[in-house]
């Protein structure tokens, strides 16, 4: 069973980038065939300056590396180092109806925000379908924001297949309940886009001063606080500290003696030494530029075998060669 899921150059990675796709994925790899790559193209909406690209990409690369991504075990590559995906988006957008794309929440989403919208934000749907059909893939893990996307990847196989005969496996969506929905600094779910961010890779002093601003309520140290579960320190620590240490914070808050600045600082601490050993690997990583670009070289090329069986398996049944 090939599992396939796309990952969005979007800069520095933070503890709800982790906890809700990232380690999932990673832990994905001890049960088959995992390919993972970085989706160059899709950022080409969004971002218009080549230099940011660049850095993304290979940033986006070295952190996962860092964090376990195994090249041994997974194919990791580069989505523009296989531009067969671009034959194939041609070949599926000369099938897929205006209709299902004008119905696409994350394009109705943009537009309706003001965004201008062009092709590649229209066909945004279509790209993402030839990333999955194009590595006869079985399996696409994504957030719920993502489910409508696979549901149009799946129709535009069925319709394919129905033209063309059988030439598209069907991918099935594995949508990732929110195992940890991970709240950011301000109670809100942790996300980019409200600036409530903790990263992962943070130096310790942004870390700190972040985790400082956290605001609490305004009872007393010594008051007990029966809601303690819900403290936005105490949900996190219990995704980065030891089980037991995270109970033995919450029980001592909700008992009362615990202050806020003693719980923030044990916080700090327990993020601090929870991703210590990636952040050692992504020293050694960022210090090591060619072995990165070796690993994204290879995994191109293993992508590249897969991909090019499947494109001539789509042109011969088009009609194309
Ligand atoms: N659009 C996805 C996102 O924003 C990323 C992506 C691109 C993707 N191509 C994909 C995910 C193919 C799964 C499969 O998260």
């Amino acid at each position: 069973m090939r599992t396939l899921t796309g990952i969005t150059p979007t800069g520095a990675v933070h503890i709800g980038n982790y906890f809700g796709a990232m380690r999932p994925s990673i832990e994905a790899q001890a049960k088959g065939d995992c390919y993972y790559f970085i989706a160059d193209y899709h950022s080409m909406t969004s971002v218009t300056d080549p230099r940011e690209r660049r850095e993304h990409t290979r940033g986006v690369a070295v952190d996962w590396l860092a964090c376990g991504l195994d090249p041994k075990r997974s194919v990791f590559w580069r989505q523009s180092d296989v531009p067969e995906v671009c034959e194939l988006t041609w070949l599926i957008g000369s099938l897929t109806p205006m209709g299902l794309l004008e119905r696409a929440h994350s394009y109705k989403d943009k537009t309706s925000k003001g965004i201008s919208p062009n092709f590649g934000l229209f066909a945004y749907p279509v790209l993402m379908a030839a990333d999955i059909l194009l590595y006869d893939t079985n399996a696409v893990p994504v957030g719920q924001d993502q489910k409508q996307h696979l549901e149009i990847a799946r129709d535009i196989a069925v319709k394919f297949n129905q033209t063309y005969g059988e030439t598209f496996v069907v991918p099935e969506p594995v949508i990732r309940r929110e195992v940890a929905l991970v709240p950011g600094l301000d109670g809100q779910k942790m996300s980019k886009s409200y600036g409530n961010t903790i990263e992962i890779f943070a130096e310790e002093k942004v870390l700190r001063k972040k985790v400082m601003s956290i605001v609490m309520d305004s009872r007393a140290p010594s008051e007990p606080k029966p809601d303690a579960e819900r403290n936005l320190c105490v949900q996190l620590l219990h995704l980065v500290a030891p089980s037991d240490v995270a109970a033995d914070l919450e029980a001592r808050l909700r008992e009362g003696g615990l202050g806020y600045g003693d719980l923030k600082k044990a916080l700090v601490e327990h993020c601090w030494s929870f991703f210590a050993p990636a952040r050692a690997r992504r020293a050694e990583l960022l210090a090591n530029p060619d072995y990165v670009d070796q690993v994204l070289k290879e995994g191109a090329e293993r992508a590249r075998a897969v991909a090019s069986v499947v494109i001539r398996r789509a042109r011969l049944a088009a009609g194309l060669d």
